[in-house]
């Protein structure tokens, strides 16, 4: 599709049951870098468990994952993350006691912790690692509308807010491959399009990503290409005017 770029992800016959149901069949695609690629595909098709296979939540059962070009299959999902892979989650989980700000702190600590002997140096380099953590969490609460509720615990921001908040919080350690989960579902129609838009912004920016929603105008709208999962298994794989025109995407949503 885009042989002049490299394959960030490459996801190689990805198998995955559940006690008698097939929720992953020997789904195959890549993700190049740079690239705004939607999996697609009926309630129940197995999106969320690619999600949950490629980011270590879920033990995968066969085939296997790669990022750049290192076998990831089977790692704990915060060793995927380290290595520059994030995503949300459709259900939304952010920490509700812990406020806007802190939950965006959260979301680099691992990445501090990580480096803990050089936090050991000095006060003053951790204290300018905080700063810089803050400024950027503050960048980005702006870039969604958040920063003048980043005092709030999460609890109190609405359903939307949440998911622009997960959003935000998955960007701060300015990984390579972004995953989302329907980041739109369940959001008011204004904000559907501010969350659009910060995705098509940041893969303008050069990000790649990996985006799940039902919404097709947008699907259609935004992405490079479009693969599509029924029952499991992976019936297409093109560009957005091919797939939408495709039998077997169109008897998978419409029965016909
Ligand atoms: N933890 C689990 N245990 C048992 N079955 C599961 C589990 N997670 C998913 N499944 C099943 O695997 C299949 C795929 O589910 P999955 O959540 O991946 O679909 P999806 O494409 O994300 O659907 P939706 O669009 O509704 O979010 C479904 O049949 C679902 O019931
Ligand atoms: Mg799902």
């Amino acid at each position: 599709m885009q042989p002049e770029r490299p394959p960030v992800l490459q996801i190689q016959n990805l198998t995955k049951h559940f006690l008698g149901v097939t929720a992953l069949q020997d789904v195959s695609f890549e993700l190049y870098e740079g690239e705004l690629l939607s999996l697609i595909g009926p309630n129940g098709s197995g999106k969320t468990t690619l999600f949950n296979c490629v980011t270590g939540f879920l033990k995968i059962d066969g085939g296997r994952v790669l990022f750049k070009g290192e076998d990831i299959s089977n790692l704990r999902p915060d060793k995927i993350a380290l290595k520059g892979i994030r995503r949300t989650f459709q259900d939304v989980r952010t920490f509700p006691e812990m406020t806007v700000l802190e939950n965006m702190l959260a979301a680099v600590q691992q990445h501090q912790e990580e480096n803990l002997i050089a936090r050991m140096l000095g006060t003053s380099r951790i204290h300018h690692l905080e700063h810089t953590a803050t400024e950027r969490a503050r960048e980005l609460l702006d870039m969604v509308g958040l920063d003048n509720v980043r005092h709030l615990e999460a609890r109190h921001l609405s359903y939307g807010q949440r998911k622009l908040l997960e959003f935000a919080t998955v960007l701060m350690p300015d990984p390579d491959v972004i995953m989302l989960d329907e980041p739109a579902a369940g959001v008011s129609g204004e904000m559907v399009t501010h969350m659009m838009n910060h995705i098509l912004n940041l893969n303008r920016q050069g990000k790649t990503i990996l985006l799940v929603e039902h919404n097709m105008r947008l699907v259609m709208d935004i992405s490079q290409r479009i693969v599509v999962l029924d029952y499991g298994r992976k019936i297409a794989d093109g560009l957005p005017r091919d797939v939408r025109m495709d039998e077997k995407v169109r008897e998978a949503y419409f029965g016909h």
